[in-house]
């Protein structure tokens, strides 16, 4: 099968999100023009390049998070894990500008070092992110089209102690879930290395949960 515009009949919903899958969640906390939190999940989401380190995020529409990182000049990441998964869920609802998130979802408000957004207390990691690029996205004519980015330097990074060991993030430990399709999670929950051709030495594996 392939197809170009006109999706055929039977594909009933657009695969192309459990195509492009899994993506990381970036579970993005704003304050708006009255310092009202706000807090929702992106998974239009990514690291674009590391030193310094950069993450962007796509809202389909002006949603509040686009509208908060670009006024305010900043935002905050946090990674979202299974025991977490319900209030991201929550935290996905279309809800009024004047509505505390953090509070909706039952979540302790992390406290920033650099900017004012707050993150989620309870993940594992999150990252401060000052927003350096905010624009949209026009379609191969040119033509403005209803999507929105913005990209962020981070400028604090917080682990909990627990996550590391011997120097390693553990990833595998912190068992974040990424977005698929549809309806569809996926959890991480082992990991596998392969070392580069130009690596000097054949490494073993890095995160120390590794299966
Ligand atoms: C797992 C997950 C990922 C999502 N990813 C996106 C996304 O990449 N872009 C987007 O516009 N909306 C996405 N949404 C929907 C937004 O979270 C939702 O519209 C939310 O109400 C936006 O909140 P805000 O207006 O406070 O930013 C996602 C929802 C879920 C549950």
């Amino acid at each position: 099968m392939h197809y170009g515009s006109k999706r055929p009949d039977e594909l009933p919903f657009n695969p192309f999100k459990a195509i492009i899958a899994p993506r990381p969640i970036g579970w993005i906390g704003t304050l708006n023009a009255k310092g009202v939190p706000n807090l929702a999940p992106y998974s239009f989401f990514n690291g674009v390049g590391s030193g310094p380190d950069m993450v962007m995020f796509a809202s389909e529409g002006k949603k509040h998070s686009y509208t908060n990182a670009r006024d305010s000049g900043e935002f905050s990441f946090s990674l979202v894990t299974a025991e977490l998964s319900h209030a991201m869920n929550i935290s996905s609802g279309n809800v009024s500008e004047e509505i505390n998130e953090f509070e909706l979802a039952g979540l302790e408000e992390g406290r920033p070092v650099e900017i004012q957004a707050p993150f989620v207390a309870a993940s594992p990691a999150a990252l401060e992110c000052v927003t350096v690029d905010a624009f949209q996205l026009k379609d191969r004519h040119g033509v403005l089209i209803d999507k929105f980015i913005i990209v962020g330097e981070v400028v604090q990074t917080h682990i909990k102690d627990e996550f590391l060991r011997d120097g390693f993030f553990a990833t595998t430990a912190a068992q974040p879930i990424a977005r698929m399709g549809y309806r569809d999670y996926t959890s991480v929950t082992n990991a596998w290395s392969l070392a580069r051709p130009d690596d000097p030495v054949q490494s073993g594996f890095s995160d120390p949960n590794a299966l």
